[in-house]
């Protein structure tokens, strides 16, 4: 959002930290005359520790930059805040997808986060107090929600790097979220590749059905949004069981 004081400080002849439009809320941060607010100093602190964090590992984080709004908010708008059951997200980074799902209305105790890096849970444990945070690796994903009472999930919403992943951590992690899910729930997933992301023998493992819902052409980089439901006859056989 600019704001009138963003605006005048962007002012031409002062230096500015350039993000794309909808790159999350340190858009618009300026050097000299105020100054940078302590706000802003703190996201841009977080985008340098999530850049840091790929430089040391660039196949755990996936991405250079947290994605931005208008991806966070295609991503959200697919979650029903209405429909009972808690929304899990994976890899939750700095919070980008976090935020807009609270903006959509998901109750805080209804958003559970997992994340694997310790310094990116201090960033969001600060940033969303109320949510419930699990500083914890996907891969174990039945056993953290158990451990943690949650016991009806209606979608999980992944921000994993799936592409950089193995095949054998991508298999887990998506067996892990079928076995939490309920017939009728969903996984959501965005990718970098205009390929769906979850691999083709793991979809059929499970019997996946994939629908793209999102192109988010500014985002870095432009990304798609896919999601992935039990097919029907999956569903009939659980529903029975
Ligand atoms: C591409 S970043 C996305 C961050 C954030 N969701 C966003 O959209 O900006 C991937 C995130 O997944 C986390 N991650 C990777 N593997 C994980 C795992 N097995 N369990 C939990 N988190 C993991 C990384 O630490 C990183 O924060």
């Amino acid at each position: 959002m600019i704001t009138e004081r963003n605006h005048r400080a962007s002012s031409p002849g002062q230096k500015r930290l350039c993000y794309p439009a909808s790159q999350e809320w340190c858009q618009q941060t300026t050097f000299g005359g105020r100054g940078i607010t302590t706000e802003r100093q703190l996201c841009v602190r977080n985008y340098l520790r999530f850049f840091n964090l790929w430089l040391q590992n660039p196949t755990h984080i996936g991405a250079v930059v947290p994605s931005g709004k208008n991806l966070a908010a295609a991503m959200a708008a697919e979650i029903d805040p209405a429909a009972p059951g808690a929304v899990i997200e994976l890899g939750g980074g700095t919070g980008s997808i976090t935020a807009a799902l609270l903006q959509r209305g998901i109750a805080p105790k209804d958003l559970v986060v997992i994340e694997r890096e310790p310094s990116l849970c201090e960033i969001i444990r600060k940033r969303f107090p109320d949510i419930r945070l699990i500083c914890g690796d996907a891969r174990e994903l039945k056993q953290l929600l158990a451990a943690a009472g949650i016991t009806h999930v209606k979608a999980v919403v992944s921000g994993l790097p799936l592409l950089s992943l193995s095949k054998e951590v991508e298999r887990d992690i998506l067996h892990q979220c079928f076995a939490v899910l309920p017939p009728e729930g969903f996984l959501m997933q965005f990718t970098y590749v205009p390929r769906p992301p979850v691999g083709r023998a793991i979809a059929a493992e499970l019997n996946l059905a994939a629908t793209r819902t999102a192109w988010v052409l500014d985002n870095i980089p432009p990304s798609t949004v896919w999601i992935y439901r039990r097919r029907a006859d999956e569903v009939d056989l659980k529903q029975s069981a």
